[in-house]
């Protein structure tokens, strides 16, 4: 069986030898021509002008295009609610596309976009959070109230704050990229896209033309972490709409620079909170308020948001909690999904209020955060009952592997000795809901062909983005024929073999589609059965898949010989399989129901230490025990674990995005934006397999591993937090991401200096 097995990823050897093949390395046709968007370079404005004459005259440009040479609809949005792709009457952002460039190379596309002039009468800008609550800029017309019960604050002692986080750019290594080959009778599109369908839906709507006619096709993407779920449209709609006018091959790879100043990023949030705490420091109330800068357009913020919310208590029962949600619209990059989809923000609000309760009340801040843990069978704030809570369990394995008690005792000792150097650990918990919380979207496909040599050629609705999909789902179709998983070959993805899929997304890839693959195998395992069994005089039943055999009692035969009988028995080799998660049961306007089939649970101790001269950190180390269930390849989920955290620390930390009070982004290149290096990763970082768990309700008991460890970063900014407390007794108030200004700024704030 090789489901459970640590085996490598299947493209690790590709990629670290040069050899794995992004869209940007595909052999292009003779021909083909490169594209480059024109950008405004105002935030908000009219569009009074727009004089191309010298784009058009640049050296081997071929043709320059506006939002009028679109047949169809200029619209790239995933919702109903319009995006254009290349701005008609207004711009929103700095950085909006108003034009296409279509050139005979990459350089001499980029130079031209450079010549455009276009006349924009510049008005009032919306950057900042403050400035969108003044003029009351909120999408779907308001904000959104969810309460499990009122807040009765009477004769509770009140705790009021307000905690800041900033965005972050997804940073994937491969920038958005596209190639579109025009057919005799359609058009077939090469994306680094997360949601092919949604490509194949967008290019349709451009063109005018029916969605049969256009075919989208991922190899493997360099990393996505959410920032191809929509963003990939408009790159894929631009490379088919001048395939479609000029009847040629078009390519588009945006520089790294237009990438960052194009696409949305995290959702920045702010949140105010009001706790009702009773006299053991138990919070009763909670008032929290929720405003997420959400850019220009809609994107995918009302999920996002609503994912806030789902997770504004994380794993805990708070008795009567309050979240008011506003959505607002900035004129900024249109912020989208990203690694936890709002969820991370939405937890940082209820782990900052916990630390501020403990440092209010003196409670050992794990002790507090137990006593608030959610039970099984209680319910959360949104009214779903827990099948299981392994966060007790989970915690203690934590609290013994990172020896916690100890090191607090140590670090307290170490504190009261150095005056410059402080240290500070914290531990936080995970609870993250696994599910589209737009129901019908929890569905996924698959298209399996067996050969007559005994090998499996497959093609599900999923996309490899580096989590590992691919691997997993060939161990999976290899355990269901009992095969090894180099005789399964995994096809890119393609909207011609699997149809109507929804974004690999939510963490649910391998969930869906891996539960698709496992049906259709069945399908044909059924159909091998019946054959032999009729051959062998036994029950389809008896008949066992294992170790490159078929076999029953005393009959045996290879696997390939089995294919082989049936090709000539004519029976078909080749299944669809289908999958849709059952029992799910949300209702988004009243914020009440079901939205998850089931949680994932993990938890993290990071020690830091802050040199309070400099405000500099580090993390020295960070020990996790997580529950990824029966995992189905524990190397590819501790390859997970670990990125999901130093991703979650860079967020936290060092990643700061930079916008001037005209709306124009200052960090667009890695000059500026600093993600984590090799040199930031924490001195130790130990991971472990909870071993503890029943599994999930899921394909073979697995869990979804690809976004829950994102959060266990959460507990190094309550480390840094807690060595700013070291340094006075009053509350630091540490914004995100820590910073060294932010660090130092919290560090006077402890010592009563106020703002430094
Ligand atoms: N891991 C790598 N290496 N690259 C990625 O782009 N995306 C993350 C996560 N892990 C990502 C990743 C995000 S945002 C999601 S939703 C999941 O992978 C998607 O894949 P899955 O559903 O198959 O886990
Ligand atoms: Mo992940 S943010 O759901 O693509």
């Amino acid at each position: 069986m090789s489901i459970g097995k640590p085996l490598p990823h299947d493209a690790a050897q590709l990629s670290v030898t040069g050899r794995a093949r992004y869209l940007d390395d595909l052999p292009c046709p003779a021909g083909t021509l490169h594209l480059a968007f024109g950008l405004s370079d105002v935030a908000h404005g009219r569009i009074t002008g727009m004089d191309l004459a010298a784009v058009r005259a640049a050296p081997d440009v071929v043709a320059v295009l506006t939002a009028a040479d679109i047949p169809g609809h200029n619209d790239v949005s995933p919702n109903p609610l319009p995006e254009p792709l290349l701005a008609e009457a207004e711009v929103h952002f700095a950085g909006q596309a108003l034009f296409l460039v279509v050139a005979r190379s990459h350089m001499a596309a980029r130079r031209a976009a450079r010549l455009g002039r276009v006349e924009i009468t510049p008005l009032p800008a919306i950057v900042t959070l403050d400035q969108a609550l003044a003029a009351g800029s909120h999408f779907e017309g308001g904000p959104i109230v969810w309460q499990s019960a009122p807040p009765d604050f009477t004769g509770l002692e009140i705790l009021e704050g307000r905690i800041e986080v900033g965005g972050q750019e997804h940073f994937y290594l491969e920038g958005q990229a596209a190639l579109a080959l025009p057919d005799e009778d359609g058009m077939t599109v090469q994306s680094s896209t997360q949601h092919p369908t949604e490509v194949q839906h967008k290019v349709a709507d451009a063109l005018g033309w029916p969605l049969a006619r256009v075919r989208v096709e991922v190899g493997r993407m360099g990393g996505a972490f959410g920032g191809k779920e929509s963003q990939a449209n408009g790159p894929a709609v631009a490379a088919a709409l001048a395939a479609h006018l000029t009847g040629r091959p078009c390519k588009i790879r945006l520089d790294r620079d237009d990438d960052m100043r194009m696409t949305g990023k995290r959702h920045e949030i702010r949140i105010d909170y009001r706790a009702g705490l009773d006299a053991s420091g138990r919070i009763r109330a909670l008032d929290l308020r929720h405003m997420l800068r959400c850019g220009w357009s809609a994107d995918l913020s009302a999920p996002v948001a609503d994912r806030a919310m789902l997770h504004a208590a994380n794993a805990y029962d708070i008795p009567a909690l309050r979240i008011e949600s506003h959505r607002l619209r900035t004129n900024t990059q249109s912020a989208t999904a990203f690694r936890g989809f709002g969820g991370p923000q939405g937890m940082m609000g209820i782990e900052r209020v916990l630390a501020h309760v403990a440092h209010r009340t003196g409670r050992e801040p794990l002790a507090l955060r137990r006593a608030h843990l959610l039970a099984a069978g209680q319910a959360t704030h949104y009214g779903q009952e827990l099948d299981e809570a392994p966060l007790p369990a989970i915690l203690d394995a934590l609290e013994a592997r990172a020896d916690y008690a100890a090191r607090r005792a140590a670090i307290a000792r170490w504190n009261a000795e150095n005056p410059i150097l402080k240290r500070g650990l914290a531990i936080s918990p995970v609870m993250f809901g696994i599910s589209f919380t737009l129901t019908h979207l929890n569905q996924a496909g698959a298209l399996v062909n067996v050969y007559t040599d005994g090998t499996v050629a497959l093609s599900h609705g999923g996309t490899e983005m580096g989590q590992g999909l691919n691997r997993k789902i060939a161990q999976i179709a290899a355990t269901a024929f009992g095969i090894a998983p180099e005789a399964v070959r995994i096809t890119p993805t393609d909207t011609a073999k699997v149809p109507n899929t929804s974004a690999t997304a939510a963490s649910s890839g391998t969930d869906l589609n891996g539960a698709a693959v496992a049906a259709a195998c069945a399908r044909i395992r059924a159909r091998l059965a019946a054959m032999l069994a009729a051959k062998w005089g036994c029950a389809p039943e008896e008949i066992a898949f294992e170790d490159g055999k078929v076999r029953a009692d005393t009959h045996a035969m290879p696997f390939a010989a089995a294919a082989k009988a049936a090709w000539e028995a004519r029976i078909s080799l080749s299944a669809t399989g289908f999958h849709a998660t059952p029992g799910l049961d949300w209702n988004r306007k009243t914020g009440r129901g079901r939205p998850f089939h089931y949680f994932v649970c993990g938890a993290a101790a990071t020690e830091v230490v802050l040199d309070i001269l400099t405000g500099e950190a580090r993390v020295l180390a960070a020990h996790i025990v997580h529950d990824a269930g029966a995992s189905l390849n524990p190397a590819l989920d501790r390859g997970q674990i670990e990125g999901g955290y130093v991703q979650g620390l860079g967020w936290l930390t060092c990643e700061e995005l930079v916008w001037d009070a005209a709306g124009q982004l200052r960090t667009h290149s890695p000059s500026t934006y600093k993600i984590p290096a090799v040199s930031d990763m924490p001195g130790v970082l130990d991971v472990a397999l909870w071993p503890g768990g029943a599994g999930a309700p899921a394909i073979h008991r697995a869990r979804a591993v690809g976004e829950p460890p994102f959060m266990l970063a959460i507990s190094a900014h309550l480390a840094l937090l807690d060595a700013c407390a070291a340094c006075g007794p009053h509350w630091p108030d540490l914004q995100a991401p820590a910073t060294p200004e932010a660090l130092l700024a919290a560090v006077a704030r402890a010592r009563g200096e106020g703002d430094a």
